[in-house]
């Protein structure tokens, strides 16, 4: 297994292309299940997952052509999608089990064709991440749907019916199931409750641009009216708002100064919120989103997760890093998942004072963190130990990084092009 070394307190300098969202891209892959003409999209990041789902996809006879490699700047690559037909409606454990997000070829499979068997995700690191509000939806819907062997099958006979369906809690993936699921129900179905997250939205307008009548993006009440079929269409993956805010922190923690190019800042509200009210300049430019930390004191700011338009849950491990070096304390509260401080006890290994209760972790800022041997444990707390050791002074080295390259496109590269001194260990 791989890992990662980092010689620390090096303040960055210099520009970070962002590329495409990862949690965009895997939704906006599954929807090319709706429809039998080619689904054109630009700008795909170069990320483990996308692989995974390509690899699912294939598993179900998707076509899928591939041109542009990674390392195009923010150009991203493209990759073209035709499901013909599709040639089985099984999604098999050994694919499911590498990438949760699988479950989101479940409401476009049983959209299209009637059936779809579709391997339970499993538990993860930080949570029991059940699917059970996805499936409820669903049998709204008119799916039957039986758990047998590990496996959801769901079957309906003719169309799924257009329902009214409410969430009882908010959940990206769900929404993003259910509402490609209605794009070819009979009839009107109203998701109320639903995420707002931009990646749903990115995923919505994908989906009306393929022929889909959606009313309501961007809100908790999205309104479908199903169609018959949809039809080819060419989309451009939204900027990842997480890697730029990864990135955005690690110009902070090192007190540094870096453009992110290409990132969006109007996805980015709530953590801008957070970083500003900390010391860190955060400013809109041309081409992308300015962050300056030089010779700035920064200070710990209380932090509580939430669906957006809060503060995501995706950068509570990051901005957990920075406070960790800033100046007072942070109370960071989790309201997402029960399981998402596996960063803490590997932060303290770099001398780190937090201290978790229930679902809270009072962060105290120290001076000076230390280099130390980490380890990674999920994708999220793995970008907290990098952020950690580019600002520690020493060696940090962290293994199985694997979880990184997840999510971070040409990690290393990105760090080392603005100063970091970082290598990749092969394992
Ligand atoms: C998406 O996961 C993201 N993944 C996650 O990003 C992100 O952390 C999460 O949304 C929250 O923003 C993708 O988009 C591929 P949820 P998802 O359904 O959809 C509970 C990353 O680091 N829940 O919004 O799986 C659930 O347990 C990843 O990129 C149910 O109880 O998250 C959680 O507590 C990590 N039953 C809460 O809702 C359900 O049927 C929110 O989960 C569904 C969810």
């Amino acid at each position: 297994m791989d890992s990662i070394r980092i010689r620390g307190g090096i303040p960055l300098k210099g520009t970070i292309p962002i590329s495409g969202a990862k949690n965009a891209a895997l939704p906006l892959m599954a929807a090319t299940l709706l429809s039998a003409e080619t689904l054109t999209l630009r700008n795909l990041p170069h990320l483990v997952d996308i692989t995974t789902m390509a690899n699912l996809l294939a598993s179900h006879g998707v076509a899928l052509h591939m041109n542009g490699g990674a390392g195009e700047g923010c150009g991203g690559r493209v990759l073209e999608l035709t499901t013909a037909r599709i040639t089985d409606t099984t999604a098999h454990y050994d694919l499911v089990r590498k990438m949760r997000a699988s479950i989101l070829v479940l409401g476009p499979l049983l959209a299209r064709e009637g059936r779809a068997r579709v391997s339970l995700p499993g538990g993860c690191a930080i949570g029991a991440r059940p699917v059970d509000l996805h499936l409820k939806a669903l049998e709204q819907m008119g799916a039957t749907i039986a758990i047998d062997g590990g496996y959801v099958d769901a079957r309906v006979d003719g169309r799924l019916k257009g329902a009214h369906l409410v969430f009882p809690q908010v959940t990206v993936t769900g929404t993003e199931n259910l509402l490609m699921a209605a794009t070819l129900a009979d009839g009107e179905t109203i998701i109320d409750n639903a995420a707002r997250e931009p990646e749903v939205a990115d995923l919505a307008h994908c989906l009306i641009a393929m022929g889909a009548e959606i009313e309501g993006v961007g809100t908790s009440r999205l309104v479908v009216r199903g169609k018959d079929a949809l039809h080819a269409a060419t989309h451009a993956v939204l900027p990842d708002r997480i890697e730029a805010g990864s990135y955005a922190v690690a110009a902070a923690i090192t007190r540094g100064k870096v453009l992110l190019e290409g990132a969006d800042a109007t996805h980015m509200a709530a953590l801008i919120k957070v970083l500003t009210a900390a010391g860190v300049s955060v400013e809109a430019r041309e081409g992308g989103l300015l962050v300056d930390a030089e010779n700035r004191a920064i200070r710990g700011v209380d932090v509580m997760t939430e669906p957006h338009p809060g503060f995501p849950t995706d950068m509570q491990a990051q901005v957990m890093a920075l406070f960790a070096t800033a100046e007072g304390a942070a109370l960071m509260t989790e309201t997402i998942f029960e399981n998402r401080f596996m960063h803490v006890p590997e932060l303290k290994r770099m001398g780190a004072d937090i201290n978790i209760h229930n679902n809270s972790a009072i962060v105290r800022g120290v001076s000076k963190l230390s280099g130390a041997p980490v380890m990674a444990t999920d994708l999220r707390a793995s970008m907290s130990l990098v952020l950690a050791a580019l600002a520690a002074p020493g060696e940090t080295t962290i293994a199985r990084v694997y979880h990184l390259d997840r999510g971070y496109e040409r990690l290393e590269q990105k760090l080392a092009a603005c100063g970091a001194e970082i290598e990749r260990l092969r394992g």
